[in-house]
């Protein structure tokens, strides 16, 4: 067992520290740093298809759905079409508008959750063309998706998922890419830039996991005992913050919420006392005007944290001094831009939770009541 775990702890440890590898595999052969251009093979969706898309729905559960909404940041971004994302187990129930021209993408890293495949029968039901972001080869939704984008993570075995998360997020990216190129909203400088700023992403991610884990050690150390936690972001930031609070939970029992950090003051702000742990995203990209924007808003919602003595923890850019100024803890990451930022956010968040749940004895690989693929309703 210990060789399989590759001298780690865990296999959750062991997929957290895969996550460099597992980014490059799913650009491998389908980035060109030269002129920046996607390629993305077995699509039987064509760039006409693409191009008279109305909308693309999203659908997939749990951490994979998180993905999906960071994924409908990228997609709305870049290429300019709507995108709406449901949970699977949602969606399949709603009577869902029919739309032949949406385009549907079903988000799963084992290809085999039951709801996710059951709102594919109801997409395709409706007339829609369906693609597959999935992580095993020949798995029930890509049998049935007109093209699949495989998440070159390798077996992810620990329940609580990691490696196939940021393997997600780096598809997304490559098909937002894709899709902005064929429906021409992008430039080839942009892409060319945006292709090698993604090529430069498992390095960075390596960066993080060198410099951050003793410091996430250190933290669960303070705060393994706390009852709640609630972690705070905007924008695509959001969608981290969500994640962040399900690894808590799922590993280590301690209840935790993930918020908008603009909503706080329409209920949440009455939960602020000084055993409360607030872990706030408060990243930017410098050259990118409406990132600024968000982490100026972040900032003043911080204020309001510690003005209540919650106690922050911020994810912050390297070299941001104001907000270690502000807060009592600080964990840096390299800085990117804003759309592939939420890959590197979420590699401490995922340490921190795997920490807490070392420190409170908890079965990491094998978390109770919950399995690693849901195939039943
Ligand atoms: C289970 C797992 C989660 C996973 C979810 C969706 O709940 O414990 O880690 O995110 O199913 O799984 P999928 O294979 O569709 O991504």
């Amino acid at each position: 067992i210990m060789a399989e775990k590759a001298g780690y702890k865990h296999f959750m440890l062991k997929e957290i520290n895969e996550q460099p590898r597992a980014i490059r595999d799913t650009t491998l052969g389908r980035i060109s740093l030269d002129t920046g251009k996607v390629f993305l093979q077995e699509m039987q969706i064509t760039a006409e298809d693409f191009r008279n898309a109305s909308q693309i729905t999203i659908a997939a559960c749990g951490t994979s759905w998180h993905a999906g909404l960071a994924g409908k940041f990228m997609i709305e971004r870049l290429a300019r079409l709507p995108v709406e994302v449901d949970y699977a187990s949602e969606y399949r129930y709603r009577d869902p508008i029919a739309d032949p021209r949406a385009i549907g993408l079903l988000i799963t890293q084992s290809g085999e959750t039951a709801d996710t495949i059951a709102a594919q029968r109801e997409l395709i039901a409706k007339g829609s063309k369906t693609l597959a972001i999935c992580n095993v080869v020949g798995a029930a939704v890509t049998r049935e998706a007109q093209g699949t984008i495989t998440t070159n993570a390798g077996p992810e075995i620990g329940v609580a998922s990691t490696k196939a998360f940021t393997a997600q997020l780096t598809a997304l990216f490559v098909f937002a890419l894709h899709l902005a190129q064929v429906r021409g909203t992008i430039s080839s400088d942009e892409s060319k830039q945006l292709v090698e700023e993604l090529s430069r992403i498992p390095g960075k991610v390596e960066e993080i996991l060198r410099s951050v884990d003793d410091q996430c050690c250190q933290l669960a150390k303070s705060f393994s005992t706390a009852r709640d936690f609630l972690f705070l972001g905007r924008g695509i930031h959001y969608p981290i913050a969500l994640e962040g609070a399900l690894k808590l939970k799922e590993i280590s029992y301690i209840h935790a919420e993930g918020y908008p950090a603009g909503e706080m003051k329409h209920g949440p702000n009455a939960l602020i006392d000084e055993t409360l742990p607030v872990v706030c995203i408060a990243t930017k990209d410098p050259n990118d005007p409406s990132s600024v924007l968000k982490y100026e808003k972040t900032l003043s919602n911080i204020q309001e944290v510690t003005a209540r003595s919650g106690r922050v923890i911020a994810i912050a850019i390297e070299g941001d001094d104001t907000i270690s100024q502000l807060v009592e803890h600080t964990i840096h990451i390299p800085q990117a831009p804003e759309l592939l930022l939420p890959v590197l956010e979420v590699v401490p968040l995922q340490l921190l939770a795997y920490h807490i749940a070392v420190r409170r004895g908890c079965d990491v690989d094998q978390p109770r009541n919950l399995a690693k693929s849901v195939t039943v309703e």
